[in-house]
């Protein structure tokens, strides 16, 4: 059957937006006078394209898909499976800028709506990470969105480890992340060199934070004896599971910890550009984050006199792009779904190359193991729904719900059939 040609091509806008990141088309169809290769090589940009699209226009429209197509050297029928994937991107006309209203369990129990009582022209949406804000709703699209809800809740201890900035001052100075000793387990950890870093994680019993508990030391000493190179860091910060949101409070109120993690990371493992997947709806994250790793590039702490760089990735509203396989896909511009393993992801991940996946938390434990030798006995606890101060905690492994839902000041008045203290005398967890 004869493909049917669309009469239509993309707007200006549409243009634009695709240009401003693949640079423009040679000829009057945005098509380019470089070889195929080099064009289908351009493949990772599709993800970073949509997203302009869906900012700028609201959504992503046939001849936008097409355009985009002839200009990644792809068939409109793979753009529009990859983009029809996503969330946040929507296929049919829309406005730029939509409101996104949480419907999951902590925003319900905080008087939240339901999928059919949500306000018209908003979306209902998953758990949007926010669940100590609730009810919450965010802002998507536009040219630069206002993130609008505040800093993440925390609970503060004064023997807090991964949390011990979180509300000290404003995240992005650098000046004062140093001055309270930041960069310093950089420095530690190239005097250790790659195989003294991992000996000291496995000395700390770090394991992944991320869901399945894997040993790190033993990960990136998986990493670091590939023959095949380059060697790939992925910083995990999907963070889609319901009623989560530690991760956000790391990266909102201590992004340069973060990066000061990932660059030990990357020497340990032999990476010289990792790469942050972080959740699409996480706003604020990125702007923190963003200028963050700008502030570093100019202070000569990240880039190519540096030996080592990070990009965000944005996700766009998937919650299995949160696996790490599928994470690999996403990035390499294919719907985000997972890989069969074998083979296993520090031999064949991103791009088929070795490839360390490790969730924010986990990476937020080394700088304090590098400079200190700590062993890795403390964990984030998130806090939402029934309770009288929801946030992130940090408390031993081990801890008990009854003392955490006691730190997070314990149950509403009408919640409760068992208080904290009757909890903790019957033995329950
Ligand atoms: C459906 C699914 C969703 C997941 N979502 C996340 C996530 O949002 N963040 C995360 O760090 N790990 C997530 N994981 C686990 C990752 O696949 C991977 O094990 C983890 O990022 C490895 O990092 P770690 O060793 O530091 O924990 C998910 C796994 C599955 C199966
Ligand atoms: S943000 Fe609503 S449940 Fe998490």
């Amino acid at each position: 059957m004869e493909a049917i040609k669309r009469t239509t091509p993309a707007s200006e806008a549409e243009r634009e937006a695709i240009d401003g990141l693949l640079g423009p088309g040679e000829d009057h169809l945005g098509r380019d006078a470089i070889a195929g290769h080099v064009v289908r090589g351009r493949r990772h940009l599709l993800l970073p394209c949509l997203h302009a699209l869906n900012d700028r226009i609201g959504w992503i429209s046939p001849p936008a898909i097409d355009y985009l197509a002839s200009r990644l050297g792809a068939s409109p029928a793979e753009i529009h499976a990859v983009a029809s994937f996503y969330g946040l991107f929507s296929l049919s006309p829309r406005e730029p800028v939509q409101r996104h209203v949480c419907i999951d369990l902590a925003c319900r129990a905080a008087g939240g709506p339901t999928e059919h009582s949500v306000d018209d022209g908003a979306h209902p949406a998953p758990c949007l990470g926010l669940c100590d804000r609730a009810p919450a709703a965010i802002t998507i699209g536009g040219h630069d969105p206002e993130p609008d809800p505040g800093l993440a809740a925390v609970d503060r201890a004064n023997d807090d480890v991964l949390l011990r900035r979180v509300g000290s001052g404003d995240p992005v100075d650098l000046d004062a992340y140093r001055a309270d000793g930041g960069f310093s387990a950089l420095d530690r950890a190239r005097e250790l060199g790659p195989e003294g870093i991992i000996a000291a994680v496995e000395a700390s019993g770090l394991t992944g934070r991320g869901g399945a508990g894997f040993p790190t030391a033993r990960k990136w000493e998986a990493v670091r004896t590939q023959p095949v190179t380059p060697h790939h860091l992925i910083c995990n910060a999907d963070e889609s599971e319901p009623g989560t949101f530690k991760d956000r409070t790391l990266i909102e109120n201590d992004p340069y910890a973060l990066i000061e993690s990932m660059a030990i990371a990357a020497l340990a493992i032999g990476c010289e550009l990792g790469r942050v997947y972080l959740r699409g709806e996480y706003l604020r994250a990125h702007r923190t984050l963003s200028t963050a790793i700008e502030r570093c590039r100019s202070a000569g702490l990240l880039g190519s006199s540096a030996g080592f760089d990070i990009e965000i990735i944005r996700g766009a509203g998937a919650y299995i792009c949160g696996e790490e396989t599928a994470i690999f896909n996403s990035i390499e511009g294919y719907r985000g779904e997972p890989r069969n393993k074998p083979p296993f992801p520090f031999e064949s991940g991103l791009f088929g190359q070795p490839t360390a996946v490790n969730n924010v938390e986990t990476l937020m434990n080394v700088p304090s193991i590098i400079s200190e030798g700590r062993r890795a006995d403390r964990r984030l606890f998130c806090l939402s729904g029934a309770v009288r101060r929801p946030g992130v905690i940090e408390a031993p492994i081990g801890i008990t719900l009854g003392s955490l839902i006691e730190r997070a000041g314990g149950l509403p008045r009408g919640h409760a059939r068992w208080s904290c203290r009757r909890l903790r005398r019957s033995g329950r967890p």
